[in-house]
């Protein structure tokens, strides 16, 4: 009865092939990634085929036991794929096969690998946008975390890398906040164009068994079937929208790291990070280098690739399969795998690492960041245009620059040059921190609007 590993499409059409077609054609040591989908989407087949009544009450047991069999076999990593089955289908066909005998030769009725591998890379899709979902929370838990430790703490804000404006800490983290929430939603979209079922499309044309699409739908978990066979069978878009969505977690992640790498430069001095995610110099004593984030920088770079690489592999095909298919899954293997680590390593880093509050203050002192403030302060209190108080504290920054002085170290008399209705309050407007509570806007980063911006951010998580 039970056969060792029958090769499965041994017909005179399917002759042995020569080794270097099986290199290029054979994908198991990919797709056996798939091993799990497979096996459900071959149970909910077969239930299917019990309810036409293909395979009796008896087969349909015998056929469910081999399948727990396998995966028992493969819990217990004692299943070894043949390359000469080429993929995840034909190996489990065959590994039943060898367990439960010509039973298994009935499993593939009305159905094909076509509708088969789009809905067990659905199922995986599916399943790994609920777990990259949970990570950016657990990061996103991180970075609350880290802007509560820091709501009064001021560091430079940035344009053109120029020291700006003087932000809070937590309001410049919760900026990500906002970046991963947008992952989120876009990881939602994702799901809803992945949740549709292929099964019932066989081939290309449909099904000639009129497999019970609500049961399979029901098994397997998807809300609805595909509604075209034809678009079923070659629909690869949600693997390009999976891509996308992961190369903008990517983009985020590269932003982030790329600029805590700056910041943790000594010329910036404005992160202290982990000695747990950095190393040191093989000859350089007094080195610690950031090269957790320069990988996370270096690998989400490369995962921002994949999404165009896969729209290429898709350019300009006719419906409906082809085996240029079948490089979509290393793309999506490979760039989750990377993202997962770097979100980890990222949520590490951040939990562990500490930023140098007090030089940011310094550096917004030494580099006149409250010079807007100022220019308010004379529309505010003296009624002069914006564009006059503009002129006004770039001549007093340009005297300030010419005399190695701080905006904090100019006495009043020094200050009444440039304008003479100038009094004692302006030192108010000098003051940095003072710049963060002037703001009013609620989406600006008074400490008042990020703690409200914090409690939001908590409340987004709990749902
Ligand atoms: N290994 C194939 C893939 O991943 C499965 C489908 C093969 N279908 C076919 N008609 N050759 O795309």
């Amino acid at each position: 009865m039970a056969k060792k590993n029958i090769k499965i499409l041994s017909t005179s059409i399917n002759k042995k092939t020569s080794e270097l077609m099986d290199a290029i054609n054979t994908s198991i040591d990919i797709d056996s990634r798939l091993f799990n989908q497979d096996i459900k989407v071959t149970k909910a087949h077969a239930l299917a085929l019990n309810k036409l009544k293909i395979l009796t009450n008896q087969e349909l047991i015998k056929i469910q036991k081999g399948l727990d069999i396998i995966v028992k076999r493969h819990m217990d990593k004692k299943i070894k794929f043949s390359r000469e089955n080429e993929d995840i289908h034909m190996n489990i066909e065959s590994l039943l096969h060898s367990i439960i005998g010509e039973t298994a030769s009935k499993i593939h009725t009305g159905r094909s690998r076509n509708d088969q591998v789009a809905t067990d890379t659905r199922l995986w899709v599916l399943e790994s946008c609920k777990n990259l979902k949970n990570q950016i929370k657990l990061m996103m838990k991180v970075i609350i975390k880290q802007s509560k430790s820091n709501q009064s703490n001021i560091i430079p804000g940035f344009t053109h890398l120029q020291v700006a404006q003087p932000v809070t800490l937590a309001h410049h983290l919760m900026a990500y906040f906002e970046m991963f929430k947008r992952d989120l939603s876009q990881l939602e979209f994702v799901e809803q164009m992945t949740n549709e079922n292929p099964l019932g499309s066989a081939a290309l044309a449909g099904s000639n068994y009129n497999l019970d699409t609500k049961l399979l739908n029901k098994e397997l978990g998807f809300s609805k079937s595909k509604t075209n066979s034809l678009d079923a069978v070659s629909d690869r878009d949600f693997c390009v929208y999976f891509l996308q969505s992961l190369s903008m977690v990517s983009l985020h992640l590269g932003k982030m790291s790329s600029e805590l790498i700056l910041w943790s430069s000594n010329l910036f001095n404005l992160f202290d990070i982990s000695k747990n995610y950095s190393t040191g110099s093989s000859i350089m004593p007094q080195k610690r280098n950031p090269d957790s984030l320069e990988l996370i920088r270096g690998k989400t770079n490369i995962i921002r690739n994949q999404s165009s690489s896969l729209l290429n592999v898709l350019s300009n095909l006719p419906l409906t399969y082809f085996k240029d298919f079948q490089e979509d899954k290393k793309m999506i293997f490979d760039s989750y795998d990377d993202l997962k680590l770097c979100i980890d390593v990222m949520t590490e880093v951040l939990k562990e690492s500490s930023f140098n509050a007090d030089n940011g203050l310094k550096i917004c002192e030494d580099n006149f960041a409250s010079a807007t403030d100022l220019a308010d302060y004379l529309v505010l209190e003296k009624n002069i245009s914006f564009r006059d108080s503009y002129k006004i504290i770039a001549s007093i920054v340009n005297y300030a620059q010419l005399n190695k002085k701080n905006m904090n170290q100019l006495s009043l008399g020094e200050l009444k040059r440039f304008n003479h209705t100038i009094d004692h309050n302006i030192f108010q407007y000098i003051d940095i921190r003072n710049s963060v509570t002037r703001k009013k806007t609620p989406m600006s980063t008074n400490p008042k609007k990020v703690i409200e911006a914090i409690k939001n951010a908590e409340k987004f998580l709990k749902k």
